[in-house]
């Protein structure tokens, strides 16, 4: 069952007399029993069978935001790759999902390469970023013979150099460039600026520089170049600048070295909805204007056409997860604030306390109950920023009730921790129906496995 968006929306209520309501969910699908469900499975069940807390993805979500992006590629009729930013939730049965849907992957160190590999994600179609690759991580890329590596600076030209000598082999090799765009997100994820600590800066002739060295090195073969401006961006505006910039290097590298670049990398950052008052473009509107962009430039610059790619992360995994907790205890300061405690909190989730995201909360074991309290959703760490959900408008709750927070995709499990030594929770995909545990539980065995003792 589908609830309309009007139940869920705090000028309805607020017209009407009501409570100040603050609720993100335009629609949220619940059983016969009432329950709040993910991929049609009942979330209550969920927890009882798995625990809590719990992130529960719906794959169909998954798939959809695939589709979109590769259909826009397909409806324009250009040479295009999508790559999974796998950052944004690597777990060995994501890479087989995108695998199967024909995407490559982006992998950011060793222990991504090695999850992406065992996933089954062909070597070819992995690309392998970072700012600072460790020699061993770039000796696993070359061992694997992977798609390409993108080279972010030129301490890892020599170390690059110094592997493919040593092993007396070749790899395909991209330039990453800080293109000089300021991207409108927060400061923490804005990475194609001139100060920022990623790829080779265009302004001061460092990126040329790295182009030349890499042309020169018969050992490494120079695919194209790659860009990447921020994360959680709304709208396809820098991405249109991030084109321009892009193509009037490209340019000049042909005129200069004769370059020829076989792909255009975009970069990822599309944006996801967290709260209701987001409201990122679609999929296929970014990927729209960005082809409309690099056709009218590369036609202008008189350049063969490249093979666009682009790396979603977020707007791939973030809308498709949500995070099911159990209520435990609560604190009222009438007047002040009403707190209510669930069991897991900035170890499964620091966003909150990293960048101020903002995260909305539903109470999956009656989600259209009426929504009559305003209050601070916390977790058990012992930090008071410890705050998953500021302003929740929720129905009264009580402990054992079954709290789900929405869109905690991307960026959530993979930047979890074992503050406090409470273990990582475990995580489930949920498809027509169906549920299937992909990362099981943390046991406080495993936390204690690593610990040697005097
Ligand atoms: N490509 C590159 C080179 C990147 O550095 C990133 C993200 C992506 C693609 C994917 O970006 P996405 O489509 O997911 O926005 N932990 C932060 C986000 C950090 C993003 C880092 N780079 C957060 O939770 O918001």
């Amino acid at each position: 069952m589908v609830f309309p968006a009007f139940l869920f929306n705090y000028n309805f209520f607020e017209k009407r007399g009501c409570l100040k309501l603050t609720s993100l969910s335009d629609e949220v699908t619940t059983n016969e029993a009432g329950h709040l469900t993910i991929g049609g499975v009942d979330t209550l069940k969920l927890v009882s069978k798995y625990g809590s807390p719990l992130i529960a993805y719906d794959v169909s979500k998954i798939k959809s935001q695939i589709s979109h992006f590769k259909q826009a590629f397909i409806d324009a009729d250009v040479p295009y790759r999508v790559t999974y930013a796998s950052k944004a939730f690597s777990a060995v049965a994501m890479y087989q999902l995108v695998a199967g849907e024909g995407l490559g992957c982006d992998v950011v160190s060793g222990g991504e390469l090695v999850a992406a590999l065992k996933g089954g994600m062909p070597a070819k179609r992995i690309e392998f970023h970072g700012n600072n690759k460790l020699p061993i991580e770039l000796e696993m890329a070359v061992d694997a013979q992977i798609g390409c590596i993108v080279v972010d600076n030129f301490q890892e030209i020599a170390y690059l150099d110094k592997i493919l000598k040593e092993k007396d082999t070749t790899i395909s090799v991209v330039v990453r460039v800080a293109p000089g765009i300021e991207a409108e997100t927060h400061k923490y994820i804005s990475t194609g600026q001139e100060n920022s600590k990623f790829g080779f800066d265009v302004h001061s002739g460092q990126a040329k520089k790295a182009l030349k060295e890499l042309l020169d090195n018969p050992r490494m073969n120079v695919l194209g170049v790659h860009c990447h401006i921020g994360s959680q961006i709304f709208a396809a505006r820098g991405f249109v600048m991030a084109v321009d910039k892009m193509v009037s290097l490209l340019q000049q590298w042909h005129e200069e070295f004769g370059f020829s670049a076989k792909l255009l990398n975009l970069g990822g950052g599309f944006g996801a909805r967290y709260v209701d008052s987001d409201a990122p473009s679609p999929a296929e509107d970014f990927v729209k204007q960005i082809i409309a962009e690099v056709k009218e430039k590369i036609a202008a610059a008189n350049l063969e056409f490249p093979e666009i790619w682009i790396e979603p992360g977020r707007s791939l995994v973030a809308e498709a997860g949500s995070t099911l907790y159990t209520v435990g205890s609560r604190k009222d300061v009438e007047g002040v604030c009403h707190f209510v405690a669930v069991d897991g909190g900035m170890g499964d989730n620091i966003r909150p306390a990293l960048y101020q995201a903002k995260y909305d909360a539903i109470l999956a074991n009656k989600p259209h109950a009426l929504k009559e309290q305003i209050v601070t959703v916390v977790g058990k760490y012992c930090e008071s920023g410890d705050i998953l959900v500021k302003d929740a408008l929720l129905p009264i709750t009580h402990p054992g009730d079954i709290l789900a927070v929405p869109s905690t995709g991307a960026y959530g499990y993979t930047m979890a921790s074992n503050y406090n030594r409470n273990p990582r929770p475990a995580v489930v995909f949920c498809e027509d129906g169906q549920d299937k545990l992909i990362i099981r539980r943390e046991t406080y065995d495993d936390l204690l496995s690593y610990d040697l003792g005097l």
